[in-house]
């Protein structure tokens, strides 16, 4: 893939979540674009696995085990980045957990994990960062939201919530620091085929929640984690400088409609 532009040359990144997924596509097309990259999961083998395998290929990367909920474990990754490279550049708040349920089988203990996952987690990682970013007046923050985040949907009423706290959060710390130079948007996929949706038709109602959701989106099929990373990536960069605040649908025109 030597067509990608080397957008993000020497920027030093925090990627939380990488060891699958968006975040893993994340990793190595920031990897591609000349980043240098923490990593950061709670997966240690996959995570090592992906970090050795980035470095093979020349790129500067540390790996750090951590539970984004925690927050000196949330902090240790900002302070690799701040510590290995001198500053940084970029977060990507991506680490989060997609349960699929109603609210009538939902539990206080599904509620209480989404939410300190996707909701406390950005919250933490995002404050650590901005933090950072301060010493140098200026970084660029990207959060996961989702359609979901943006539009109401069947099964999706712990996740959801979560997801509207990407979005809002998003919004607030956009307004809160442009001004001191530090840009905040979010990408809010559609559905996307990663290793969480692959497990989905093993899950009571999974199989039907998923073939509904493929003919939802207008494009007629589900997004891939690289395409998701391309919009994260420009979001990241300097070609985004007058970008912040906003929730990029990245979806197939699902939100559109
Ligand atoms: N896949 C989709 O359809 C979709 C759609 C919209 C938004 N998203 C968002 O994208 C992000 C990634 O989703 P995905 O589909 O790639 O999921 P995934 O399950 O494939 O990957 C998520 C990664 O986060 C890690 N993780 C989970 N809990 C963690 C914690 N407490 N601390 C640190 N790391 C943790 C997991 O180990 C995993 O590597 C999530 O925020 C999700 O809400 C996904």
């Amino acid at each position: 893939m030597n067509d990608i532009p080397e957008r993000l040359a020497g920027k030093s990144c925090v990627i939380t979540g990488s060891a699958h997924g968006i975040g893993k596509a994340t990793a190595e097309r920031f990897a591609r674009e000349g980043a240098r990259l923490v990593l950061s999961d709670v997966d240690t083998p996959a995570l090592q696995e992906l970090g050795q395998r980035l470095a093979s290929s020349g790129s500067d990367v540390h790996t750090i085990t951590g539970d984004v909920a925690d927050p000196s474990d949330a902090r240790r990754m900002i302070d690799r980045a701040k510590n290995s490279y001198g500053r940084l550049d970029v977060l990507v708040a991506n680490a989060g957990v997609l349960p699929l349920t109603r609210i009538t089988d939902a539990t206080v203990e599904d509620w209480d994990q989404v939410m300190a996952v996707d909701g406390r987690g950005m919250f933490l990682t995002c404050k650590y960062a901005i933090e950072a970013m301060l010493s140098t007046h200026s970084g660029s923050i990207v959060c996961l939201s989702s359609i979901s985040g943006l539009a109401g949907q069947d099964g999706q009423s712990t996740y959801g919530p979560a997801k509207f706290v990407a979005s809002g959060l998003t919004m607030h710390l956009a307004v809160e620091w442009a001004k001191h130079g530090i840009r905040v948007n979010a990408v809010a996929p559609g559905t996307i085929k990663t290793e969480r949706v692959d497990r989905l038709p093993h899950e009571p109602g999974g199989s039907e929640y998923l073939s509904e959701i493929e003919q939802r989106h207008p494009i007629g099929r589900l997004g891939s984690p690289e395409e998701v990373s391309a919009a994260i990536s420009f979001l990241a960069s300097d070609e985004a400088s007058f970008i912040t605040g906003a929730v990029l649908p990245v979806d197939g025109g699902y939100l559109a409609q």
